[in-house]
C-alpha cells in the first residue's frame, strides 16, 4: 500500500470506529488508538521518513490534515457524549433546594477567657493596669517575699507542685506583687490575671489548674474603705446585679488585716442551696491591706506608703454566674458544654 492509500485507509477505519462508538469513554480509547504516541497517525510519520524526498512535503501535509480532521471529529464526538451523559444524569438525580444547609461548627472564646476578659475590662476602666507574672516561679516570689517564711504553716494551704527545690508552679497570682513593686515606683495600681496550679485532688469544687486575678494598689493614702468600695463596684459590674457583700476576718501572711469576701448566693438568692452549702453566702475573694514586710521585700517604704491587695478565682465566679456545679467541665473538651457560652 502506498502512503497515500494508507492515509485513506486510516481515515476510513476511524470513521467506521467513530460511527460504532456510543460513549465518551470509547472516544477516549479511539483518541489513543489514532492520535496517541503509539497510534496509527504516528505510524504514518515513520513511513514518511522512508518516502522519496520530493514527495515528503505533500505527504506531510496529508498526514497533518488527517491529524487535524481526526482531532476535530473525536473532540466533537467526545463533547457530545459527555453532554448527553450529563443530561441523562441530571434527569435521574433530584436536588431538594429547600433542605436546610449543613451547619458548620465555629470555634469560640472559652468561657473562662470570656470571664477573664470581662473582669479585666471592668478593672482597666477603674484605672488598673494589667501586668503578667510567670507561671513557673521561684519560691521567693511565690512565698518568701510574701511573708511566708520557709517553715510557715500557711504554706500547707498551698499544695505546691515543685519543679526543683526552689522552682515551682505558682500557687496564686500574688506572685506578681513583689515583682511589680520591684519594677515600678508607687503609685501602683495593677491587676495580674493568670493561671495558678495546686497539687490537689481533682473534684467538682477544686482543680489542679485554675485562674485568678490579683489586684494591688499602693499609694500614700490608701484606706481599707477604698478596698471595700473597689471590690463592691467590681462585683456589681461583673455579675450584672445588685449584690450584698460580707467581709470576714481571715489570715493571709501577705496582708494585715486580711479578710475573705462573701457575696449573697446569686443561685438561690440567699435562701440556701447546694452551691452555697445552705449558708446563703459565697466566698469570692481574699483581700487585705498589704503587709509592711511585703512592701519592704518590694523595696517600698511602709512608713511612707500604704496598699491593698485582693485575689479571686475566675472559675468560681463563672460557676456562680452560669450556675455550673462542676469545675472540671472547664478543662474538658466537651463541645456541648462549651457551646452554650
Ligand atoms: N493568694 C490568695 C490565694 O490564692 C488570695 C489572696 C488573698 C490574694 C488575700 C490577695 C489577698 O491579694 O490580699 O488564696
Amino acid at each position: 500500500m502506498t502512503l497515500e492509500e494508507t492515509i485513506g485507509a486510516i481515515k476510513a477505519d476511524a470513521e467506521h470506529d467513530l460511527s460504532e462508538s456510543s460513549s465518551a469513554k470509547e472516544i477516549e480509547a479511539l483518541k489513543v488508538k489514532y492520535l496517541g504516541k503509539k497510534g496509527r497517525v504516528q505510524g504514518l510519520m515513520h513511513m514518511l521518513k522512508d518516502s522519496p524526498a520530493d514527495q515528503r512535503p505533500l505527504f506531510g501535509k496529508l498526514i497533518n490534515d488527517l491529524k487535524t480532521t481526526l482531532e476535530e471529529q473525536l473532540n466533537f464526538a467526545c463533547d457530545r457524549f459527555e453532554r448527553d451523559e450529563l443530561n441523562k444524569r441530571l434527569l435521574t438525580e433530584t436536588l431538594d433546594v429547600t433542605l436546610p444547609g449543613r451547619r458548620r461548627f465555629h470555634g469560640r472564646e472559652h468561657v473562662i477567657l470570656k470571664m477573664l476578659d470581662e473582669a479585666i475590662e471592668i478593672l482597666s476602666g477603674m484605672g488598673f493596669s494589667v501586668q503578667y507574672g510567670p507561671d513557673i516561679e521561684s519560691d521567693f516570689y511565690n512565698f518568701e517575699a510574701l511573708n511566708f517564711s520557709k517553715d510557715h504553716p500557711a504554706r500547707d494551704m498551698h499544695d505546691t507542685f515543685y519543679i526543683t527545690g526552689d522552682l515551682l508552679l505558682r500557687t496564686h497570682t500574688s506572685n506578681t506583687q513583689v515583682r511589680v513593686m520591684e519594677s515600678c515606683e508607687p503609685p501602683i495600681r495593677m491587676i495580674a490575671p493568670g493561671k495558678c496550679y495546686r497539687n490537689e485532688d481533682v473534684s467538682a469544687r477544686s482543680h489542679v489548674l485554675f485562674h485568678q486575678i490579683e489586684g494591688l494598689y499602693i499609694d500614700k493614702d490608701v484606706t481599707f474603705a477604698d478596698l471595700l468600695a473597689t471590690l463592691e463596684e467590681f462585683f456589681v459590674k461583673l455579675l450584672h446585679q445588685d449584690i450584698e457583700m460580707r467581709y470576714r476576718p481571715s489570715y493571709f501572711p501577705f496582708v494585715e488585716p486580711g479578710m475573705e469576701v462573701d457575696i449573697n448566693c446569686i443561685v438561690c438568692g440567699g435562701e440556701g442551696c447546694s452551691v452555697c452549702k445552705h449558708t446563703g453566702w459565697l466566698e469570692v475573694a481574699g483581700a487585705g491591706m498589704v503587709h509592711p514586710e511585703v512592701m519592704k521585700a518590694g523595696g517600698i517604704d511602709p512608713e511612707e506608703y500604704l496598699g491593698y491587695a485582693w485575689g479571686f478565682g475566675i472559675e468560681r465566679l463563672a460557676m456562680l454566674r452560669y450556675g455550673i456545679k462542676d469545675i472540671r467541665l472547664f478543662l474538658e473538651d466537651n463541645v456541648r458544654f462549651l457551646q452554650q457560652f
